[in-house]
């Protein structure tokens, strides 16, 4: 039997009228949850990723600033502006869009943020804090993931959870929060990688199958359990003259392949990827409350 197609757009919207009550709940206090985001330079899959932010701010009630840095300004000039923003006690969130020109170091520029205020989770207070198990921001794709799995009906306490891929983003952070303890959590974890040997025989030990490789169309069905569930993190923008912009979107996962021995499967476009944008909101609506002191 084909796989479930797990629906990423209506979990997100769930969550995003969970987070409209709760700003309603905050402007009801004279807080109004606002986040800035900076876009350096006009990389076009970032402008995408940013105007899907900046609506998913308007459509759940949270106030959006955004800055845009010209690609040729250096260093200096984005930590300047994070540090403006760092002081404005009316931005509760800050969000970088990465990846930044070569010319920029992302490591002090992640650093530079508030930690109160990161909202993508990517301080190294907030990964330390995530890592021993102390309430933090946490990155927003992978802290999506739970969610998604667990709303649409599959548990995941106690099941093997292989992770495909180790960035910073999205593989590191989620082995710590797939192995907490809870009913969202509680896995057994194994994080594969480009080093890993014989990659498939661990793949397909996995009940719950994570690919975040940057490859498209990486996992085959011969790496997939029967009845597995299967995660694709993946974006990859490949070249289709034939779609009207000239390109399309492919996950790491072989969808049409995978979904034929998978018992659930994500989509891309409409599985990870509007989760991570409501749970930026999330992070949003959590970073004003805890600065509040609520
Ligand atoms: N670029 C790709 N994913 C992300 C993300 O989650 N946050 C930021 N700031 N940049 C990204």
């Amino acid at each position: 039997m084909p796989a479930k197609i797990i629906d990423g757009k209506a979990v997100a919207l769930e969550i995003r009228e969970e987070v409209k009550l709760q700003v309603g709940e905050l402007r009801q206090r004279k807080i109004s949850p606002c986040l800035a985001v900076i876009l350096v330079g006009a990389n076009p899959a970032s402008k995408s990723y940013i105007r899907s932010k900046i609506r998913a701010c308007a459509e759940t009630g949270i106030k959006s600033i955004k800055i845009d840095v010209a690609s040729d300004a250096n260093e200096q000039d984005l930590l300047d502006e994070i540090d403006k923003l760092n002081r404005d006690t009316h931005v509760h969130g800050i969000l970088v869009q990465l990846p930044l020109p070569h010319h920029m170091n992302e490591e002090r520029v992640t650093q530079r943020i508030d930690p109160a205020k990161d909202v993508d989770g990517f301080h190294p207070e907030n990964v330390g804090k995530l890592s021993v198990g102390i309430d933090c921001l946490a990155p927003c794709t992978p802290s999506g993931i739970p969610e998604l799995i667990t709303r649409s009906g599959i548990s995941m306490s106690g099941k093997h959870a292989v992770i495909v891929g180790r960035s910073n983003i999205v593989g590191k952070p989620m082995m710590n929060i797939l192995m907490q303890k809870g009913e969202k959590a509680n896995c057994t974890v194994t994080c594969c990688h480009s080093g890993t040997d014989h990659l498939a025989n661990h793949t397909r030990q996995a009940d719950i199958l994570i690919a975040a490789i940057g490859v498209p169309k990486f996992v085959t069905s011969g790496m997939v359990k029967d009845g597995a569930t299967v995660i694709d993190v993946g974006i990859n923008r490949v070249d289709d003259l034939e779609h009207s912009l000239g390109y399309r979107l492919v996950g790491d996962v072989d969808f049409d392949d995978v979904k034929e021995v998978a018992g659930a499967i994500t989509p891309v476009p409409g599985g990870v990827g509007p989760m991570t944008v409501a749970m930026l909101m999330k992070n949003t609506v959590q970073a004003a409350r805890m600065i509040h002191h609520l």
